[in-house]
């Protein structure tokens, strides 16, 4: 496995080591940042904390006009699985380029393909009772396709969603994403959602800790079946198996299993929200199947596109297809460059026992994450699944969310040549995304850049919240 999944990085002539010789940004840079600024509108978001120009992409790396090199544990948001410019994948791509790259909804081979490779991937008792259904090519609009499909087959409108999630920018994904300060300068939002707790031992609304999960699900539970807990049945519960933007926290299996055993008993379909821990990203295809549950409606995009393809589908059960024809439709739903990128991925994926793989490394990953945690004080919680990992840093002294220190992190880790992100409540955690075919040596030259910019994080910083 290590010389196809790890080639790219090995290979002579490739981005294969961090190396940063000019300031952040450098010169080059610097002058498309300056005329983003110029052209772009206000909305633009990953090159404030990271402000580079990205020149090309191998691998595990990056390299920025200037011709610095980072390690890139952000990976297109996690839409690169095999990471940049993956050899096979650009000549799947280059291969489909030339025979047809858009086809609406008519069937092509391609699509074909890449349907039976998404099926494939699912546990196999689900493989027979699935439909699939392409969507705008964007998480985002393929949760607003699951909720309306929900809708449109129960006759129902409440949804249930928790506090913390994020679902996209569309008007109902965003509605039902915990985000506030996002929708409080949007007027008029999608009626009948509801936010419950999401488990989060380190915070959670109902009290922290091991049994937080418990709670969660004793409160939703008792509070759908309450005649006078205010909530009509819902058409749908929407949940993450690891909250990702909201600050990477995996819902204990507990937690999962019970809200499949409410969910089913009540009959409400059970939306999982796979846009982020799809496609292997925890280390199995999709994460719910670490928990033995069978949702009734899956939404996926970012890593099954292969190489940051644009590609969204809902996976929902046959007794859910109530849509009729058109009823959602969109002109890109039929990208054929992303089901060539997505079926090779996928064969990939299997080929090389990259899963195994992701779990090996995550594993490790989140055992070094937790020397972090013991060894500085500012590090609070590492947490993770498969490779999709982060680390909360707090003030110490309070506990308190450390918006400062995080930034000073992210700045530090690109200036030594490592490009992370940042996530939850107050962007307080720190977020790594690898490709999940990312070699041991990347992650540890990724981790020794974390360490360092950690131990040298100014006390006046660390101990922010309280000094404010
Ligand atoms: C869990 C989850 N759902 C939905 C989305 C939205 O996807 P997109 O940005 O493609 O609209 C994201 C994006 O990060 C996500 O993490």
């Amino acid at each position: 496995m290590e010389a196809s999944s790890n080639g790219l990085e090995k290979a002579p002539g490739v981005l294969q080591q961090a190396s940063v010789r000019t300031p952040v940004p450098g010169p080059l840079s610097a002058r498309l940042l300056e005329r983003q600024v110029l052209n772009e509108s206000n909305v633009r978001t990953y090159p404030r904390g990271l402000p580079i120009a990205i020149g090309r992409g191998a691998g595990s790396y990056l390299e920025d006009l200037d011709g610095n090199v980072f390690i890139d544990f952000l990976t297109g948001a996690g839409a690169l699985p095999l990471g940049h410019t993956h050899p096979e994948l650009v000549e799947a791509i280059t291969r489909q380029l030339s025979r047809l790259t858009h086809g609406l909804d008519f069937p092509t081979e391609i699509r074909d393909e890449f349907i039976s490779a998404q099926i494939s991937m699912l546990p196999e008792r689900m493989r027979s009772s699935m439909r699939i259904e392409f969507c705008g090519p964007s998480g985002a609009d393929a949760v607003d396709a699951a909720l309306k499909l929900c809708k449109t087959a129960t006759g129902r409108s409440e949804i249930v969603t928790f506090q913390g999630a994020f679902h996209g920018c569309s008007h109902a994904a965003m509605t039902i994403t915990g985000l506030v300060a996002a929708k409080e300068r949007v007027a008029g939002r999608v009626p009948g959602v509801h936010f419950f707790p999401y488990p989060y031992p380190l915070r959670c609304a109902l009290g922290g800790g091991e049994e937080s999960g418990q709670r969660c699900l004793e409160y939703l539970e008792r509070s759908l079946r309450d005649p006078l807990g205010g909530i009509p049945r819902p058409a749908a519960v929407i949940v993450e198996m690891v909250q990702g933007e909201g600050g990477v926290i995996p819902a204990p299996g507990d937690f999962v299993r019970g809200l499949r055993r409410v969910t089913r008993e009540l009959e409400i379909p059970l939306i999982v929200d796979e846009v982020q821990t799809g496609g292997g990203r925890t280390g199995t295809w999709f994460a719910f199947e670490q928990h033995g549950i069978e949702p009734d409606v899956i939404v996926a995009s970012k890593a099954i596109g292969g190489m940051g393809m644009p590609v969204a589908v809902v996976l929902h059960d046959e007794r859910l297809d109530a849509f009729a024809p058109g009823a959602h439709t969109g002109t890109f739903r039929g990208n054929q460059l992303a089901f060539a990128a997505g079926v090779a991925s996928a064969r990939i994926i299997r080929r090389d026992g990259i899963l195994e793989h992701a779990r090996e490394q995550g594993a490790y990953a989140l055992g070094v994450l937790e020397g972090f945690a013991r060894d500085h004080e500012i590090v609070r919680e590492a947490r993770g699944s498969g490779l999709m990992l982060g680390f909360e840093l707090v003030d110490p002294v309070t506990g308190e969310p450390n918006t400062q220190a995080a930034s000073a992190v992210q700045r530090g880790a690109i200036e030594r040549g490592l490009i992370v992100e940042l996530g939850g409540r107050g962007d307080c955690v720190v977020r790594l995304l690898p490709p999940l075919n990312v070699s041991r040596e990347t992650l540890d030259e990724g981790f020794e850049i974390l360490d360092s910019v950690l131990a040298e994080i100014p006390l006046a910083v660390a101990h922010e919240a309280q000094l404010r």
